[in-house]
């Protein structure tokens, strides 16, 4: 059970591991936030509400009581025009031209299971309570999902509105969630950045007004992930009070946290409301992503930990969760475009006997694509480019016992393609205004089923034609032009959100229609790294960039909401081809082995003396795979504040763990560097082999161990740990 109710004073728990969220029903039948945060009795909790009188403040309709403003109640949901002025979750505008809308308690249940979303991806999970609120002047109604994980400290909630009177209803704003954090000193931590540069922490302050961070890139973007924490002022890594937020979706969102007058903060979000509205007609309803909320008393270590189980255990495709990854090479940075049968078959032939068990063609073999200029959209085998087509490099590959892989932009079109020159309007755009290129190429209007149905099929038949074993999914610009040709005038702005369940509905009828084939996300790097896309893809592509030390930042930044193995890491050349870097081949192999681990490099050039060390890299990344799939992550030491990096990976019983080091600049006559391990058992006996020690958890975390780094710079350490 995760659920209770309190009948008598209508107070709602609902409990984690270590945590409880409740509220309650107040007498006007508002859902008032009463608590989140480290677990509690289920006492009474009505002593600590924040409602009561306010001069100058509206009271509720109808009623002239003192301590009844809705200005003053803790929300679970918030709506505009009955004294309310914060941000509102919804705001419905009904034909009347009217906006004020009043949603109260009409009853509630508690389900044995979770429904699924019908539209969108979401989290599995058991008990679920769902709050019915009702309008009754306007027959619109909504209904609160929250379901609870008793495995850990996650609480996933959403909401369904329903148009439930004979007239249109329009939703301007339509978010998934809202409660309230207690008076408090906060800071919000997000994830910003661009091509190459993804999943920047920054840590700002809290204060009255909003603090918000969205997308309006119809993509949940590189930009700024859905990602926020809320933080109290002194929480750390390791310590303090932490509040995790993140949106299972894939477009245009928005993430706040307001500091109101009553000195509460109010956090909500969901699909973005700027250039956004969804007309419901009579019995209609709208579905919002899912939010899933994290709270963890032990910081932002804690938050993250919880977000990956939570994902491992509710998200990702079971199948591929905690199977072992496709150790691969791929062709992009060896051949980029030019590649030849002959040119492809050396690469196989050079990583014979490593280890490496995939090989992945990327971009360039279809339509006619010899730049990136041409051809997306044309899913045909270039056959002049590559003599005997597919099948014959495939047959190849297999023959040498590897796995086949192949890229494609399912979502993309280039002008100079058969495709459009069939079909221009596939392309999004609006008639009479030039379209923006990016990248040289168009998006694809994914809102049109006929669209939808021309990738579903063309990406089908390469998948049914040929033996394939692996799919990467790249999708490399974003939407401009938010214009769907032939649709409703007053359906232009559901644009962004339909593009989502587009791409939904071509996720379903591709990726989860071919349960055979391992799917990889991809965009541009790792510009749309979110939950909805690891429903689908269990590992995303992190970024273009692979250079070890940038590596580092992008890895940290990325694993505050994602599990390692939800990151694909590859090995790249050096000097690196984004930063012309040179670092060890050995840290390049270290910092790729936290996560989904593969080589992207020419490997025709490697000497027996390169092979061995592959080998030996994939063995060892073979013995840490399992704490990669499935261990729990201690961030130890933080490159983006210092010159190391450290990340231990601990197995969730505690009898093994890994840790790797890192030190970006060498230095001169170093002191000693000590490193305390985090996460293992106090008293447990580990021996570390590296060491040659046998020493207690204890001591290990408490007192550490000398790092000692190789001269010179970007230089790593690794550690094992072994229960004895
Ligand atoms: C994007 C990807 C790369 C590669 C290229 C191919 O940039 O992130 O890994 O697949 O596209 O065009």
């Amino acid at each position: 059970m995760a659920i209770y109710i309190d009948k008598e004073s209508k107070t709602f728990y609902l409990e984690g591991e270590n945590s409880t969220y409740s509220f309650f029903i107040n007498s006007f039948g508002y859902p008032e936030h009463l608590y989140w945060g480290k677990k509690i009795h289920r006492d009474y909790l009505l002593m600590a509400r924040s409602g009561g009188a306010r001069s100058c403040e509206a009271k509720v309709p109808g009623t002239n009581e003192g301590g009844s403003t809705y200005n003053h109640m803790l929300p679970e949901i918030s709506y505009f025009g009955t004294g309310d002025y914060r941000e509102p979750t919804v705001h419905p505008v009904f034909e009347d031209g009217s906006r004020v809308t009043e949603l109260l308690y009409s009853g509630y249940d508690i389900l044995p299971e979770k429904p699924r979303i019908s539209s969108m991806p979401s989290m599995s999970g058991g008990e679920t309570l769902v709050i019915y609120l009702y309008d009754t002047i306007r027959d619109f109604g909504a209904e609160l999902y929250y379901t609870a994980y008793p495995d850990s400290d996650v609480i996933s909630r959403r909401i369904i509105y329903k148009n439930e009177s004979n007239k249109k209803i329009k939703l301007d704003r339509a978010y998934s969630f809202a409660l309230a954090l207690p008076k408090g000193d906060y800071d919000a931590l997000t994830l910003f950045g661009g091509w190459a540069n993804e999943r920047n922490p920054e840590r700002t302050p809290l204060h009255h007004g909003v603090f918000s961070i969205d997308s309006k890139r119809a993509t949940s973007s590189a930009t700024l992930n859905p990602f926020m924490a809320v933080m109290e002022r002194g929480a750390s890594e390791d310590r303090g009070n932490v509040y995790g937020f993140n949106l299972i979706y894939s477009s245009s969102y928005a993430l706040k946290a307001e500091g109101a007058s009553g000195g509460h903060f109010v956090v909500s979000g969901g699909i973005n409301d700027f250039d956004f509205s969804w007309l419901l007609s009579p019995g209609e309803s709208f579905e919002t992503p899912e939010a899933v909320l994290s709270f963890s008393a032990e910081g932002l270590g804690g938050m993250s930990r919880s977000f990956h189980r939570a994902y491992r255990e509710h998200l990702i495709n079971k199948r591929y969760v905690k199977a072992l990854r496709p150790v691969l090479i791929n062709n992009w940075e060896a051949t980029y475009f030019e590649f030849t049968f002959e040119k492809l078959a050396a690469i196989v032939d050079s990583i014979e006997g490593t280890g490496i068990d995939t090989f992945v063609l990327d971009d360039g073999w279809f339509g006619k694509r010899d730049d990136d200029n041409s051809g997306l959209g044309d899913w045909v085998v270039n056959e002049a480019k590559l003599s005997g087509g597919l099948d014959r490099l495939i047959d190849y590959v297999h023959s040498k016992g590897l796995k086949f892989g192949l890229w494609f932009e399912p979502e993309m079109i280039s002008e100079d393609s058969d495709i459009f020159r069939a079909h221009p309007d596939y392309a999004i755009g609006i008639p009479d205004r030039p379209r923006c290129y990016s990248r040289n190429q168009y998006a694809m209007d994914l809102t049109r089923e006929d669209v939808r149905d021309y990738i579903v099929d063309s990406i089908n038949a390469i998948l049914k034609k040929h033996d394939i074993d692996y799919v990467k999914w790249d999708y490399n610009r974003n939407v401009t032009e938010f214009f769907s040709e032939g649709r409703d005038p007053d359906r232009q702005l559901e644009f962004s959100h339909r593009y989502a369940l587009g791409l939904y509905d071509i996720c379903d009828r591709i990726v989860l229609a071919n349960p055979d084939i391992f799917f990889e996300g991809c965009s541009g790097g790792g510009a749309r790294f979110d939950p909805a896309i690891l429903y689908y893809f269990p590992q995303i592509w992190t970024s273009d960039d692979s250079d070890a030390e940038e590596r580092t930042h992008i890895q940290w930044g990325t694993s505050y909401a994602y599990p390692l193995s939800a990151m694909a890491c590859h090995v790249s050349a050096v000097p690196n081809h984004q930063v012309r870097r040179v670092t060890p081949m050995r840290t390049r192999a270290d910092i790729a082995h936290l996560g989904a681990t593969g080589y992207e490099l020419d490997t025709t050039v490697f000497t027996d003396k390169d092979r061995d060390e592959v080998k030996r890299q994939v063995a060892e990344y073979h013995k840490m795979e399992d704490l990669v799939l499935d261990g729990d992550l201690y961030r130890i030491e933080d490159p983006t504040k210092t010159n190391f990096f450290s990340f231990a990976i601990v197995s969730p019983d505690k009898s093994r763990a890994h840790l790797t080091c890192y030190r970006s600049k060498g230095q001169p006559n170093p002191e000693p560097h000590i490193v305390k391990m985090a996460g293992l058992d106090e008293n447990k006996l580990y021996f570390i082999p590296e060491l040659n020690l046998m020493l207690h958890g204890s001591t290990l975390m408490n007192v550490g161990f000398a790092v000692n780094f190789n001269k010179g710079d970007f230089m790593t350490r690794t550690f094992n740990f072994e229960e004895k």
